[in-house]
């Protein structure tokens, strides 16, 4: 049996994806495909890794040292073509706390920050929660694809934005940003003096054929105006090993980072596992992650095609990467509650809702596709048969 074939049965492993089922959806009766983690071992030699590690069994502090850093720069290099240096890491559990910190290291109380909606839930909390203000660059929707609008893009910025927060690749709309809007991105905020925060969890998560590119790899100039997060937790599912990293090139911004992680008593540092699992990780697990994604597009395609054939009312958006699908469930004709209550207890799936991710998407749902075949087809089959029977 394939690697990524096994079903494994996740029940009673402290999963907040399949053991919080009764808190997350009133119901133990559920087929869970929200919370961003997969349902795979992550690659072998992680795990034999980890396990070597247990079996010294002394879990004292730790060290992040040259071999970690050159495991993360190779990676990067090998991967998205960016030669990044090892001075310019900084280590984090997660790459939420990064976001966190820097929005307290490079911004004051009031000042607006972007982001681009509909998205990842936490950005709005990182800024709320520091007492920041949320600008939005809405995402257009057309044709079932979502696009920048720069025009709207830079009048926000043209008001005053002192942060932008990247989602690159994009959760939950599933863009891998071209080149040419990356560049476009870069140039507005050098023009606007606009710190941007990229958080490239998904970095890793693209479709074959299609490309990540760093924002701050583009060129020196961006780099040392751009603070990028990056962690292994999604590509490998790691998450719950809290192993992050943030890479700034210019020094007074990482001094002031690093200084804003020390005073929340953070110290530049992994625990044990999260260390040894993300140097595996990243020497090793390249072509896992190949087959990986090579399973995502199939997936990805499969439930679109299963859709549009069987219960066209479930639009799946275009997708270029991550293992996240959005659809667009405005056919339904459904408020976000009536949605909601749809999918638990008529097709009996967990998905997360859209309006979590933007007023805009309240017609909206995600699927998590990190599962293998098997569950996915019966989850495709629950949510066609709730939407004939309705
Ligand atoms: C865009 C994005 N950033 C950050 C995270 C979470 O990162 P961490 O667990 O490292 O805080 C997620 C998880 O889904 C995500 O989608």
């Amino acid at each position: 049996m394939g690697y990524f074939e096994e079903i494994i049965n996740r029940t009673n492993s402290k999963s907040v994806k399949w053991d919080m089922l009764d808190t997350i959806f009133e119901s133990s009766d559920v087929l869970p495909m929200w919370v961003a983690d997969t349902d795979f071992k992550a690659p072998r030699e992680v795990n034999e890794a980890l396990m070597e590690r247990a079996k010294h069994g002394v879990y004292g502090y730790t060290i992040v040292d040259n071999k970690l850093k050159d495991a993360i720069i190779n990676w990067n290099q090998a991967r998205h073509n960016w030669e990044i240096k090892p001075e310019w890491l900084s280590f984090s559990n997660g790459v939420v706390t990064s976001l966190h910190i820097a929005i307290q290291a490079f911004t004051e109380p009031g000042d607006n920050i972007l982001i681009q909606t509909p998205v990842y839930p936490p950005f709005y909390n990182v800024i709320k929660t520091h007492d920041r203000n949320i600008v939005k660059n809405p995402l257009q929707y057309e044709n079932g694809a979502y696009y920048i609008d720069f025009n709207d893009f830079e009048e926000k910025l043209k008001q005053g934005v002192k942060a932008f927060i990247l989602c690159s690749p994009h959760n939950p709309v599933g863009r891998v940003w071209k080149k040419g809007e990356l560049e476009e991105m870069a140039r507005l905020c050098l023009k606007y003096d606009v710190l941007i925060l990229s958080d490239e969890i998904h970095g890793d998560l693209v479709f074959p054929g299609q490309k990540h590119i760093p924002i701050a790899s583009l060129s020196e100039e961006i780099a040392e105006q751009t603070i990028t997060c990056m962690a292994p937790s999604k590509t490998f599912n790691l998450a719950g090993l809290d192993a992050s990293y943030v890479i700034t090139s210019d020094d007074e911004k990482r001094k002031a980072l690093d200084i804003s992680f020390n005073k929340q008593g953070f110290n530049n540092s992994l625990n044990t596992m999260g260390n040894i699992a993300m140097e595996a990780a990243y020497t090793y697990g390249g072509p896992w992650l190949n087959e990986l994604m090579e399973l995502m597009e199939s997936h990805y395609h499969y439930v679109k095609e299963s859709f549009e054939k069987h219960a066209p009312e479930l639009k799946v958006v275009n997708s270029e990467g991550t293992y996240l699908l959005w659809i667009d469930c405005s056919a339904l004709g459904l408020s976000a509650a009536d949605l909601r209550t749809f999918f638990v207890k008529e097709a009996k799936v967990g998905l997360n809702a859209g309006i979590d991710y933007g007023e805009e998407a309240e017609q909206f749902m995600r699927m998590n596709i990190g599962c293998p075949r098997a569950t996915l087809e019966e989850a495709v089959e629950r949510m066609i048969s709730a939407v004939k029977n309705r």
